[in-house]
């Protein structure tokens, strides 16, 4: 038996609790509002599941130092605006290594920070936080109908144990180390369940609802992808999983909130009749920035977006939805990118990944790219996002991600340019695209070994010592100041 606090008695805080107490856990609830405490532990009985009784033993309390206190496990249950201020309340009560689960869903708006994160930012003590997630409604978990859902800790010990908690006969588990993935599935799919309730106001079948949950799966992938996110994340429980019970079922709230909006009623009033948490809306915001960040295009989250704040009519928006550019479903990147691994395969065709901000492209660029290549048959160039340099190499570019990219997609050596939108991906790169060489220039000298460990090999190359961004800038800076020491003359342009 474990001790167990649940913080928020909403439908999924109080559908938890009652299966916990059951499987015989010693369960306590906590709620912000506290005649709602009344109204449960007299009652027994949540108004938004019908038919569901509370067991006796599931003890309530209005004390957030109760709830917190000598737990084997808090449970973060309150929608996602709530989460802040429920973290900060427990603060104090919160020990060293204390196990939380959270189960609410979304992205915080202002710092685009999942919910577990903003739970770690409002606690002083360093906890595991896992986030547990999938196809779920309380109303099937209330009544014992089989469920599955994931349990994603970067800790894998810990998201077993977990897993192990919750398991029972109505419950299974899965285990995932990709918090991130599983965080942005959540917010992403109450999105798209929204966009499929809309539609349906406006009178739309079966056809359009599928084919808005498949084009938001390709939506939320692209995204996670660019923040480094697990692709098996997205094709999991916590992604088409989540969307399809969502998306397809009168139980969600979204969705029935996008058909009222769809048909016609206003975004407020319809948020006002479902009467409990829509969280698509409230996760638009944070989408919308971490689209613009990774440059992704999010035309449904965009349509939604535009809907819900009143810029457009659902139908003016479907119009438009329907009248996109043409494209093709698979991107040209992909069919060349999946033709080259395939003949890979067959030919042994040897791979050579490196990174790097390329800005104020120069020939010594060219020398590292053409022996890069020389090392192999396809040369992948991994180029730092812009926000990847702002904000964790704290510099600015002369030229733009999408200008950079240009120009190196332009020269002969390198066959794909992808973006480099964080520190850890070179290790999941090393995975996914196959690779048998990772170079740099020798300036790096060391400083990758760790990569080996991927069983690839580390290749430190010769840079053209008497050039770099910097060192242009810096000249053509000088030159402006009428200092300049440089002249074509002192350069070595010759390729070898
Ligand atoms: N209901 C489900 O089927 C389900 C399934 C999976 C995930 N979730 C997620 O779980 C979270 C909670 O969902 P829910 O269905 O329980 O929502 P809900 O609308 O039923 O929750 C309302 C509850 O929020 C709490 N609350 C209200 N004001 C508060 C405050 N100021 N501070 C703290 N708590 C306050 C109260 O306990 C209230 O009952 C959401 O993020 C939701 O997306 C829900």
């Amino acid at each position: 038996m474990s001790t167990i606090g649940v913080l928020g008695a909403g439908t999924w805080g109080i559908a938890l609790a009652r299966m916990l107490t059951n499987c015989g856990h010693d369960v306590v609830v906590w709620s912000a509002i506290e005649s709602e405490i009344d109204e449960l532990s007299n009652t027994r009985k949540h108004k938004n599941l019908p038919g569901m009784e509370i067991p006796q033993e599931t003890k309530f309390t209005k004390s957030i130092e109760e709830v917190c206190s000598g737990k084997d496990i808090l449970l973060f249950a309150v929608p996602s605006v709530f989460v802040r201020s429920a973290a900060r309340k427990s603060n104090p009560y919160v020990r060293a290594n204390q196990i939380i689960v959270d189960v609410a869903i979304g992205i915080e708006p202002e710092t685009l920070l999942t919910l577990t994160q903003v739970i770690q930012d409002e606690l002083d003590n360093p906890v595991h936080l896992v986030t547990l997630s999938g196809p779920t409604h309380a109303q099937e978990v209330a009544r014992d109908v089989p469920t599955m859902i994931v349990s994603a800790c970067t800790d894998l010990e810990i998201a077993r144990r977990v897993q192990d908690l919750f398991m029972n006969s109505c419950l299974r588990v899965y285990t995932n180390p990709d918090v991130e993935g599983v965080e942005l599935c959540g917010a992403v799919k109450n999105i798209i369940e929204l966009s499929t309730g809309i539609a349906a106001g406006l009178g739309c079948g079966d056809n359009m609802k599928a084919a808005l949950i498949t084009r938001g799966m390709a939506e939320v992938s692209r995204l996670g992808k660019a923040m480094g996110c697990y692709e098996q994340t997205f094709s999991g429980l916590a992604g088409m999983g989540e969307l399809i019970v969502t998306a397809t079922s009168e139980h969600s709230r979204n969705n029935r909130c996008g058909k009222l909006i769809g048909q016609g009623i206003k975004p407020e009033e319809a948020v006002k009749q479902i009467g409990m948490v829509v969280e698509g809306i409230n996760a638009l915001p944070a989408i919308l920035q971490l689209a613009e960040r990774y440059h992704v295009s999010m035309p449904i989250t965009e349509a939604v977006d535009e809907i819900v704040n009143g810029e457009q009519s659902p139908k003016d928006v479907m119009a438009e939805l329907m009248s996109r550019e043409k494209r093709s479903e698979i991107s040209t990147t992909v069919n060349y990118e999946h033709a080259l691994l395939q003949k890979g395969r067959e030919t042994g065709m040897k791979r050579v990944i490196t990174y790097g901000t390329y800005d104020l492209l120069h020939y010594g660029h060219i020398n590292l790219l053409r022996r890069a290549k020389a090392l192999g048959d396809y040369l992948i160039v991994v180029l730092s996002s812009d926000e990847f340099n702002w904000k964790e190499k704290h510099k600015k570019t002369y030229f733009t991600y999408e200008q950079r990219k240009q120009l190196l997609e332009s020269i002969r050596y390198v066959d794909l340019v992808i973006p480099e939108t964080n520190w850890q991906q070179k290790r999941t790169d090393m995975h996914e695209y196959h690779i048998d060489t990772f170079v740099m220039g020798d300036d790096w000298k060391g400083k990758f070994d760790f990569l080996k460990e991927e069983g690839v090999g580390v290749v430190y190359l010769p840079r053209t010592p008497e050039i770099s961004s910097s060192q242009m800038k810096k000249d053509l800076h000088d030159a402006d100041q009428g200092e300049s020491k440089i002249t074509h003359d002192d350069i070595d342009t010759d390729p070898q």
